[in-house]
């Protein structure tokens, strides 16, 4: 993906490069010294370097930054900044320069769009892709920069210690799961997702796979179909657990249950046992997630496979695309390169979400990660795959209405605002 960008004229130290925060940690301190402009004043600066960011001329742009760099630091009466109206312009040169000198990508406007949300909108491929890339180096920068705590604690949370959603009651309502608050934990309408899920993780019969997080049982129900061999279900809730065993699941052919979460359980399977894995847990970040793929690799023989419900960042699809590509490269220095696969889902409609508090879906499109892990250790990878947002997120995708970021109650991880 980076080469698309690139490519299409994107200056490598966009996507790169370290000195767009510092810069800017820098210009607010200069501001604050510095007497404000008259209101004429600041409206004719930032018309003027409108035009030249229309006009995608980098030259006339960073020669207005240079004398107003305050204008980096401001939006319109919509909430835009100059990296919006660059970004929906398709303006890959100006966005470039307004990147650089330290603009936020991840700042939102009053309909919550960032700039790669509204390249995406406007159909501007080359810009949404320079985005997309310049939030992963930032998300990646994030986190080196954050606090860390020590890693036995993060891997192995206390299992007496009740947690928000292990100690509240949930309640299963006809195809829905939900919790004390009335958000869905799971809801009927992902069940074409979860059949798709279960076809690409088990091509044959005979396979061992084990499932993380059962929710109403859907794909389980569909793995069940495909005739594994193991079949590994890990589940933590009390309540998820009490209507596992209400439907059977412990005493079918072939399935295991592993009552506790998945970072007590996991570490106890055995190496290289498994064929394919899921995992679709519920409140757990990105971190979480990685965490849990440092096991895949550990736990799948060669040639296995390894899928996760893709509901990263739904709010937004440049953030989505963001935490895609950066799940793909976490995976693939893993040994796991995984591709990813466009599920047409078109408008789930209003009558969805009747009585359901938060919405947690809103795009149209569904995007299916597959990773594989290699069939020999020096065998060739035998799987072609594709980096984000190259393809297949390209801003041809059609959007759901977009929604308040506020309506999701994202972890840090995945809602960091600037
Ligand atoms: C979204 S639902 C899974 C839906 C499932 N894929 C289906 O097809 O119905 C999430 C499930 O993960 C479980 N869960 C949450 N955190 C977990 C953890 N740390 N370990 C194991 N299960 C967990 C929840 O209790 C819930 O049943």
């Amino acid at each position: 993906m980076a080469f698309a960008a690139i490519s299409a004229g994107a200056p490598v130290r966009v996507l790169q490069g370290s000195r767009g925060l510092e810069d800017l940690a820098s210009l607010v301190l200069d501001l604050k010294r510095k007497p404000r402009p008259s209101a004429l004043d600041a409206q004719k600066r930032w018309e003027e370097s409108l035009a030249a960011l229309l006009a995608d001329d980098a030259k006339r742009l960073e020669e207005s930054l240079e004398s107003w760099p305050e204008l980096l630091v401001q939006s319109d009466s919509t909430g835009n900044s100059l990296l919006h109206r660059a970004a929906s312009a398709g303006a890959l040169q100006a966005t470039a320069l307004l990147l650089e000198r330290g603009a936020s990508a991840n700042l939102r406007n009053q309909e919550e769009a960032t700039a790669g949300d509204l390249a995406f909108r406007a159909g501007k491929q080359a810009v949404f892709e320079a985005l997309v890339l310049h939030r992963v180096f930032c998300i990646r920068r994030e986190e080196e920069e954050a606090p860390q705590e020590p890693p036995r604690k993060r891997r192995a949370p206390d299992p007496a210690a009740p947690d928000p959603y292990h100690s509240q009651r949930l309640r299963y309502e006809g195809s829905r799961l939900l919790d004390a608050d009335s958000k869905a934990v799971m809801m009927g309408w992902e069940a074409p997702l979860m059949k798709k899920h279960a076809e690409v993780l088990l091509p044959v019969r005979g396979l061992r796979v084990a499932n993380v997080g059962f929710g109403l049982g859907l794909v389980d129900g569909f793995l069940a179909e495909l005739g594994p061999s193991e079949h590994h279900i890990i589940e933590s809730h009390g309540d998820v657990l009490a209507e596992l065993r209400r439907c059977g699941w412990p005493s079918r052919p072939g399935v295991a249950v592993h009552e506790g979460r998945w970072q007590e359980i996991v570490p106890q399977l055995e190496s290289g046992s498994l064929d394919a894995i899921f995992f679709d847990t519920w409140s757990e970040t990105y971190e979480d997630l990685r965490q849990f793929q440092d096991e895949v690799s550990r736990l799948l023989a060669p040639g296995g496979r390894f899928s996760f419900f893709n509901g990263m960042a739904p709010y937004s699809i440049a953030e989505h695309a963001a935490f895609c590509r950066l799940a793909q490269e976490d995976l693939e220095t893993l040994g796991l390169p995984c591709d990813i696969c466009k599920i047409e889902l078109g408008e789930l409609g209003d009558q969805t979400w009747h009585g359901v508090a938060e919405r947690y879906w809103q795009f149209d499109s569904y995007y299916l990660p597959l990773a594989r892990k290699a069939p020999s250790r020096d065998s060739e990878h035998p799987m072609s795959w594709r980096r984000w947002p190259q393809f297949p997120v390209c801003v041809t995708d059609k959007l759901g209405k977009a929604l308040p970021l506020a309506e999701f109650g994202l972890s840090d991880m995945t809602s960091g605002r600037p």
